[in-house]
């Protein structure tokens, strides 16, 4: 979790902000050539608060991008469009930071596997990686901090937007980390455990980790794969890991994105992003 820029709540947002303003720009040129990967569809309504909101679109999809390059393909045509209600003056959870379309395309090129897999996503903000994954077949369960109503009911318009009902289609539920209350001890079985960019503050990595080695206490065949965006240097999970008996192995991202002629690196904002698997260690 090597350098980057200072994590603080001010210098973080307006640093995500204008991130974020790049993404834009430059996938709607994209969208213009090629393949259409990020659209905005422009200001969608006001939030209640006279914040502007955007509807921002995602595309995933088996084709590769430039028709014109030759490469035909016999594989039949695979695409799932995500529309994700954005509002960018607003808390962490309300906009979709870069981390999120990595662990997504990531979901995306292994979606055979997902159907009727049980998901559970920590951290949903606004969800756009277990929003596809439910797309794909998966049985979803997305949460968010419980003492964070209004992120909850962000998720809840995510889904509502890409037509998942939830409650019936999919379930959103409040997870605090480090906090083992009641929602946490109802979560059924699972097969995978998803996160974008929840280890943004170290103070909290060390919750994070009490909530995942618990539900893999519980899940010992599951695993948590989660993006994280390079911070700071001196930050590291490395030591929480061996006191959770947990152990992380790296994603090779570069492959990410290939087979439908992706480049992650237009999500990334200019951030480095990691892909790690944790699993429980085994026991002797
Ligand atoms: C940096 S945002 C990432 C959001 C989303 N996963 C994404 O990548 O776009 C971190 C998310 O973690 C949530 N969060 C922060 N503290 C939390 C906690 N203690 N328990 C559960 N969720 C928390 C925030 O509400 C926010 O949605």
């Amino acid at each position: 979790m090597t350098s980057g820029y200072q994590l603080n709540e001010d210098s973080d947002n307006e640093q995500h902000l204008a991130t974020t303003t790049t993404v834009v720009a430059e996938t709607t040129v994209t969208a213009a050539t090629s393949t259409a990967n990020i659209q905005v569809a422009g200001v969608a309504s006001g939030s209640g608060n006279d914040v502007p909101e955007h509807i921002r679109k995602f595309v995933f999809t088996n084709q590769k991008g430039n028709a014109d390059e030759g490469e035909a393909s016999d594989e039949p045509i695979e695409t799932i469009e995500i529309q994700i209600p954005e509002i960018l003056q607003s808390g962490y959870s309300f906009y979709t930071w870069p981390c999120a379309p990595v662990l997504a395309w990531f979901l995306w090129e292994r979606r055979k596997n997902l159907a009727s897999k049980h998901i559970l996503e920590l951290g949903a903000g606004t969800a756009l990686p277990g929003i596809l994954a439910a797309k794909c077949g998966a049985r979803v369960i997305l949460s968010d901090s419980c003492i964070l109503p209004k992120s909850l009911a962000h998720i809840r318009k995510s889904c509502l937007t890409n037509n998942l009902v939830p409650g019936k289609d999919i379930e959103v539920i409040g997870v605090s980390w480090g906090l083992l209350l009641n929602s946490v001890f109802n979560i059924g079985p699972l097969d995978l455990i998803i996160g974008a960019d929840c280890f943004y503050d170290p103070s909290v990595f060390e919750d994070i980790l009490v909530t995942v080695s618990f539900l893999l206490e519980r899940n010992p065949q599951a695993k948590f794969v989660c993006t994280y965006q390079e911070r700071s240097a001196d930050w590291s999970i490395e030591a929480l890991l061996k006191k959770w008996k947990l152990r992380a192995v790296p994603i090779n991202t570069d492959e990410v994105g290939k087979s439908s002629g992706i480049d992650l690196s237009e999500f990334m904002g200019g951030h480095t992003i990691h892909l790690i698997e944790i699993t429980k260690e085994p026991k002797n």
